[in-house]
């Protein structure tokens, strides 16, 4: 039995630890022990439980059983696990909707989002809320002390199955008084979102509708708000629980993100947690979420992107504190890709390193034995139904060794890429192009870094609003900010180190209007943004020095003879300006290009590059170089060879 709880306080080094997810209301009592046992001795440290089972702890309303989850959470602990305790409100039972009928999140076209799945609630309605927070005071009342509970999650995946936008009754009426709250005077509201285009004035704050079945698009600052909205309303449900597990339990609290879901600000969620965990599935996103070539595709179908995990790696590293967990990773197939084959042998092993060297102090796997009935009978586990070990389980066990006596140092990171949850709305809302996707831009520029084997820092603008934390990086790259605080213009501007800015940085207020001064309004910066266009994507312009702008471009200015084009494209356009350490890009470029440009300004900025072998990356700590190998291939690095699905530590 451990009372330990200190053993959570975020200390650098890191000693990796490995858990799973396990579900002990699916599953006869007698097999809880040797699960149990078999974790322990597999070398997991962790086990999530209960983020499901609100069914099964009040199968009828106020009559509460707590006894099988008592008993389950004796038999891990007394096995020496650790426990993980998940909040149950992404599955409210059937008997809550007779109680709150209204409580279902609508679609776009208002139609209710029905019960016989998950996640069928919407986040404005209060009624619903406060069950929530009903049900995880009672979890923390009786289990906050309990000395198997090392750390809690509240709720499951905000975002999964498209869930953050609700077009509900309930919806409606929080937006109204949220509007209320932002705006105060409806003429305010009616001037700073331009609404005497198209005579789209209100009188009062009761006559706005949500921006959903307008005969054409809404006003473009509606939609912004109704954004914002949304993801408070994410934030204000996660809060009410975490506050109330808070007043009765000293373990921390977290929350599992995923990949590529963007629909709240990630950052405003996880000021309210202790640590953040998400969810890596990297052959389920290769074909559902990194928009990939089918060649692409195939060359990668065993192994994932060889970024895509990185990336969400170094941005949930960078949205809270800087403690994070993987708290799902795909173990086998998963059920729920348009494809799902299983992955390369070593992948699972490989996978769960790569996070580690990130910096993530746990890695989880979902789950601990693949479900026989229901909906994801077709996901693999650590175990096949019939108990007997998946191919991952080797792996896993070979793993747990490994890092037995592995302490990971922090990241000697060379560069820091932003990441803002803002401007990927500001995108979709305005995205000038079918083709044009905020996250795909950033995404293209972590992918040019690190194919010149750099390792990255992914941080949200608010950090580097502070001077302190701009010029702790040589080189800042902030792509596609579409509106940017003043205040980090400002931190930017005066960075230490050198700063690419655009394409689109500051392009829009933040009521998404264009401003004037035209953008992006900048006095380091010698260039002004005349016009944009977005391209076809067969009709790329060739650059003068190879490579190519794709996608989205802007017609500069160059103000005075302050500014160097160093690159042009071939109809004789500025693409990239340079004033000192601050450069602006007006295009968003090919991968060629991208990578040329990346180490033309690593060298500005004295950064070493070194470009990495076909889906070979590396990560650096104070005390390590990691190497992945992604490829189907060997590849050789630094004399060593390493196998498709290896990993190198040197
Ligand atoms: C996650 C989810 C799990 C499970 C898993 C299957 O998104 O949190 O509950 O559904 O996917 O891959």
């Amino acid at each position: 039995m451990s009372t330990d709880k200190s053993s959570h306080q975020f200390a650098l080094p890191i000693k990796p630890t490995l858990g799973t997810c396990y579900y002990p209301e699916q599953w006869p009592r007698e097999k809880w022990q040797e699960d149990a046992q078999q974790m322990a001795q597999l070398g997991l440290t962790w086990v999530r439980i209960a983020e499901f089972s609100w069914g099964v702890l009040e199968a009828k309303p106020g009559e509460l059983k707590w006894q099988w989850l008592d008993d389950a959470i004796e038999v891990l602990g007394q096995a020496g696990l650790k426990v993980v305790l998940g909040t149950p409100s992404a599955t409210p039972p059937r008997w809550m909707l007779d109680k709150w009928p209204d409580m279902l999140a609508c679609d776009e076209n208002g139609h209710a989002r029905k019960f016989g799945s998950r996640r069928h609630y919407c986040f404005s309605h209060l009624g619903y809320r406060e069950e929530s927070v009903r049900m995880a005071q009672l979890m923390a009342k009786r289990y906050g002390n309990n000395p198997y509970i090392h750390a809690w999650q509240v709720d499951n995946e905000y975002g999964c199955h498209d869930t953050i936008y609700s077009y509900s009754e309930a919806a409606k009426q929080g937006f109204r008084t949220w509007l209320q709250q932002q705006f105060r005077d409806i003429d305010a509201l009616n001037e700073a979102w331009g609404n005497v285009f198209w005579s789209m004035q209100y009188n009062s704050f009761e006559q706005i509708e949500l921006p959903n079945a307008t005969v054409t698009e809404a006003n473009p600052a509606h939609y912004m708000a109704y954004r914002r909205f949304s993801s408070d309303q994410v934030c204000d449900f996660n809060l009410a629980q975490v506050q109330v597990i808070k007043a009765h339990s000293k373990a921390p609290v977290s929350h599992n993100f995923m990949g590529r879901i963007t629909d709240f600000d990630h950052g405003a969620v996880a000021q309210d947690l202790d640590f953040v965990t998400w969810d890596s599935y990297p052959l389920g996103f290769l074909e559902d979420r990194v928009n990939a070539t089918t060649d692409h595709q195939c060359q990668y179908e065993r192994q994932g992107d060889p970024d895509f995990q990185a990336f969400h790696h170094d941005l949930y590293r960078g949205v809270g504190n800087g403690r994070w967990w993987v708290m799902e990773q795909q173990p086998g197939p998963v059920n729920w890709a348009p494809y799902n084959p299983a992955p390369l042998p070593g992948m699972v092993r490989l996978w769960s390193w790569e996070a580690i060297a990130h910096g993530a102090e746990a890695v989880c796997y979902f789950r601990w034995r693949q479900a026989p009935f229901a909906q994801e009978q077709m996901h693999s586990g650590l175990l096949r139904p019939d108990s007997s070990q998946a191919p991952c389980y080797e792996q896993v066990r070979q793993l747990a060794q490994e890092i037995e006596q592995f302490p990971v140092s922090k990241g000697k990171v060379d560069v820091a890429l932003v990441f803002d949850y803002h401007a990927q709305w500001a995108w979709e809302i305005q995205p000038h192009a079918a083709n044009t996707s905020y996250f795909d831009l950033v995404f293209d520029c972590y992918k040019a870094l690190r194919k010149q084997g750099l390792s990255v820092d992914i941080v949200p603008p608010s950090s580097l609003q502070l001077q302190t934390c701009c010029d702790q990086y040589e080189l800042i790259w902030a792509p596609g900010l579409m509106h940017m605080h003043s205040l980090l213009k400002q931190t930017l501007s005066q960075a230490k180190g050198h700063v690419v800015w655009g394409p689109r940085s500051a392009a829009k207020t933040q009521q998404m209007a264009i401003p004037v001064p035209l953008p992006p309004n900048v006095d380091a910066l010698p260039v002004t943004v005349l016009s944009c266009e977005s391209l076809r994507p067969d009709r790329p312009i060739a650059l003068d020095n190879g490579g190519y702008v794709v996608n989205y471009r802007e017609i500069l200015s160059i103000n005075g003879s302050l500014g160097d084009v160093i690159e042009h494209s071939e109809d004789g356009e500025p693409v990239l300006v340079q004033c000192g350490k601050q450069l602006y890009l007006s295009a968003w470029l090919d991968q060629s290009a991208w990578q040329r440009v990346v180490k033309n300004v690593c060298a500005m900025a004295n950064i070493t590059t070194q470009k990495m072998p076909e889906g070979v990356r590396r990560r650096n700590t104070q005390t390590h170089s990691f190497w992945f190998n992604y490829d189907n291939k060997p590849h050789q690095v630094d004399a060593h060879t390493i196998e498709p699905g290896g990993v190198l530590i040197q």
